[in-house]
């Protein structure tokens, strides 16, 4: 088989820990060029994971013929510069999440990808676990019926990313633990719900820890060289929304990076012919096990069904389906509308928690 080569754009967390080892994991698969703005971070990552090529500006990746993939693992507001980038250099894109900071310039990258006719797909992972691709099975089959309200949450105590640097400041970042998680809830809750189209959003955002705040300990410490925690914080360190949706169904949705609640990743479907209940555990909280039942009713008797979870690894399915996409001419999970209505509800949530109304989503 001949060799796959990528590239990798931003080499912090992410990148260290999901992009460059799953990557170098895949038969046939070669991480040849790192591109970072931080020089020392930048050489340290190439010795650590055997990689010759290195270059401060990822313009200068961009010009290697060889690389036909690259994946972006930088700050959320340089997304949209470097995808564009990317499609014009005619590269394959993995994405992190959020694509953009706002439907204005993920319709611009939409429009570059379609041109360039390379796959472009957003690293949402959590598509990829063991209870999504269960959850989505039931649903496929039929098996909870016309699924009408969502209730879906990305909750931790104390986990505030990177204070102080890019997470935490609003022009990098594109706001707080709505736009960080999420994003991520957000995307794997449309995509179960079967991408209904968004219409009406009220939302309200918080931040009632600037005073307290402390470091959550993402990015990871150990991939934090020579980076600067010294800015400051202005996004909501909550996020709460109800979104209407033309069919309408209704999704209640929150994120928050620290609060006094319970925490992990929860979804709860109801359906007509069945519900269900997820609580993936995380976020410096107390829930330690994975809660997944199925409601059903059976015969007029009650049922819930515990599925048995496999053991998996949902970053290595991520990159591993991305280079499937590519050698096997395949979409990505992650279509291109998904993907802006995704961002199309975070913007109309923080333009509703602003004005203080709900507003539509067109
Ligand atoms: N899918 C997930 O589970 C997940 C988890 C964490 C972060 N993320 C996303 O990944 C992205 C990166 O997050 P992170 O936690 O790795 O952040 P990070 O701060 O650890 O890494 C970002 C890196 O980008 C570099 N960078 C900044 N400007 C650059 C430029 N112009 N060119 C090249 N490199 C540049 C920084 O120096 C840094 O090393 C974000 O979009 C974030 O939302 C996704």
């Amino acid at each position: 088989m001949k060799s796959l080569k990528v590239g990798v754009i931003g080499v912090g967390g992410i990148a260290q820990v999901a992009h460059i080892p799953n990557y170098q994991k895949i038969e046939g698969v070669e991480v040849i060029a790192l591109s970072d703005v931080n020089e020392i971070k930048l050489k340290e990552v190439a010795k650590k994971f055997s990689i010759s090529k290195t270059f401060t500006d990822y313009k200068e990746l961009l010009k290697l013929k060889e690389i036909e993939a690259v994946s972006i693992c930088t700050p959320n507001f340089l997304h949209k510069e470097q995808a564009v980038a990317s499609f014009k250099a005619g590269k394959h894109l993995l994405c992190e999440k959020p694509l953009a900071l706002n439907a204005t310039e993920v319709e611009e990258i939409l429009r570059e990808a379609k041109k360039s006719k390379k796959k472009l797909m957003v690293a949402f992972c959590h598509r990829f676990d063991a209870t999504s691709k269960i959850l989505r099975r039931f649903i496929d089959r039929q098996e909870l019926g016309e699924i009408y309200y969502v209730k879906a949450s990305y909750l931790r105590r104390r986990g505030i990313p990177g204070l102080g640097g890019w997470f935490t400041t609003k022009k990098y970042a594109g706001g707080g633990p709505l736009i960080d998680v999420g994003v991520h809830i957000l995307d794997l809750t449309l995509w179960l719900m079967g991408s209904p189209k968004p219409a009406l959003a009220l939302g309200s955002t918080y931040n009632k820890f600037k005073d307290q705040a402390t470091d959550g300990g993402w990015p990871p410490l150990f991939t934090r060289t020579a980076d600067k925690f010294t800015g400051t914080f202005d996004v909501e360190d909550l996020a709460t929304a109800m979104v209407k949706f033309e069919n309408d169904s209704t999704l209640f949705l929150e994120a928050s990076w620290a609060g006094n609640s319970e925490t992990g990743t929860s979804i709860s479907l109801f359906g007509t012919k069945g519900g269900a209940y997820l609580n993936l555990p995380g976020g410096g909280g107390e829930e330690l096990s994975v809660k997944f039942i199925i409601y059903k009713e059976v015969g007029g008797d009650l049922i819930d069904i515990y599925p048995q979870i496999p053991s998996q690894d949902s970053y290595y399915d991520e990159i591993s389906h991305f280079i499937e996409c590519i050698r096997e001419d395949k979409e990505p999970l992650t279509k291109p509308e998904e993907m802006l209505n995704v961002v199309k509800i975070i913007e109309a949530i923080y333009r509703s928690a602003e004005k203080g109304e709900a507003v539509e989503i067109r």
